[in-house]
């Protein structure tokens, strides 16, 4: 499988069914990544390039972790690599780290804040609220998951977080309903205030978040995740509409106010980006600023 590759797996976990957790040894990742930053992760010579947001970070052991579901063919091969074999390419830290870092610590200290972490959006989430706890802040957050095998990094996000609620769809586990369900019960019933939400989850999820908090009258930050094939702002790939601006989520990102983001225009290009003919649409579409080879939506052989 690896070859003599450098970024190597010193840890494995499988966090449920199709849900794993690897520590990769990726000191120079480690060193300079902060929470909200993602990276790119090439298996091999012909692997395609994996995007994700980067769990935790150990500067001190040289390692970062990542949490991935194994779903397509790529991550399917990936939960097959154990602990000693390595990867060919861990590119990053890429994109922005979260706003809270670089915020005025007055500022951040008068805010009330809310993290809503969806299913597998609670590895991304994990870095913030550990972020916030160890700069000695108080955050509530919440877990939603479709069940209870499928709510992850709970432990871990006890230790930081002292306002923990658990959601399940079918109520497996903690309160029923989805994450909008205990937002409404926090708020309503339980008396709640907050100033900000960070949500990050599925974009079906973080679209209907953004509604409720729109109507609550709650800032958002949301974490995109599009098709990401670069991840240097060159391919257009992850194109989005923000606003009235195009952005891409690999440079301008990921993070966004959610309450700007077209999400339906974003989970459209999602969709196209899985069948060939999509990719041509959008290539036809998007000319200029889609229009570089890598990004897999055109012939690269035109290129030439
Ligand atoms: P999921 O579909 O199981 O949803 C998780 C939870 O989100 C649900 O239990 C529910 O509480 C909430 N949710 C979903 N749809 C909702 C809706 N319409 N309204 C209100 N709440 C809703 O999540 P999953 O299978 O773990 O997610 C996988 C997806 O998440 C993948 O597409 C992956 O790319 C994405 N993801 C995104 C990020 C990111 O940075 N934004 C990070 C990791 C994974
Ligand atoms: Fe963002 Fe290519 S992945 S522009």
């Amino acid at each position: 499988m690896a070859g003599n590759y450098s970024y190597t797996i010193t840890k494995k976990e499988k966090l449920s069914n199709a849900i794993y957790l690897m520590d990769v040894k990726a000191p120079r990742v480690a060193k300079n990544c902060y929470p909200g930053q993602f990276v790119i992760v090439k298996m091999d010579e012909k692997g395609e390039r994996i995007p994700l947001t980067i769990c935790d970070y150990d500067r001190e052991a040289g390692t970062v972790t990542i949490v991935f579901q194994a779903l397509g063919a790529s991550t399917q091969l990936m939960a097959g690599y154990e602990e000693g074999e390595a990867f060919r390419d861990f590119t990053g830290p890429l994109g922005h780290k979260s706003e809270l870092i670089d915020m005025p610590r007055e500022e951040l200290s008068k805010l009330k804040i809310l993290f809503v972490a969806g299913g597998v959006g609670a590895a991304p989430v994990y870095p913030q609220v550990k972020w916030m706890k160890e700069n000695g802040y108080d955050v509530d957050c919440i877990i939603g998951a479709r069940n209870k095998d499928l709510i992850i990094l709970e432990d871990r996000m006890k230790e930081m977080v002292e306002n923990l609620y658990i959601t399940t769809d079918d109520g497996s586990y903690g309160f029923k309903g989805n994450v909008n369900d205990c937002i409404k019960d926090l708020v309503n019933n339980q008396g709640k205030q907050y100033d900000l939400v960070i949500a990050i989850g599925p974009m079906i999820m973080m679209k209907f978040v953004c509604i409720l908090t729109k109507e609550l009258g709650i800032r958002t930050i949301v974490s995109m995740n599009p098709v990401m094939v670069d991840g240097t702002g060159m391919c257009g790939a992850c194109r989005l509409t923000i606003g009235n601006e195009v952005k891409f989520a690999c440079v301008d990102g990921p993070e966004f106010d959610g309450h700007l983001v077209n999400f339906d225009e974003a989970m459209k290009r999602l969709q196209m980006y899985k069948t060939e003919e999509g990719k041509v649409t959008l290539r036809q579409r998007e000319g200029a600023t889609h229009h570089h080879p890598g990004c897999g939506c055109h012939d690269e052989n035109e290129e030439k």
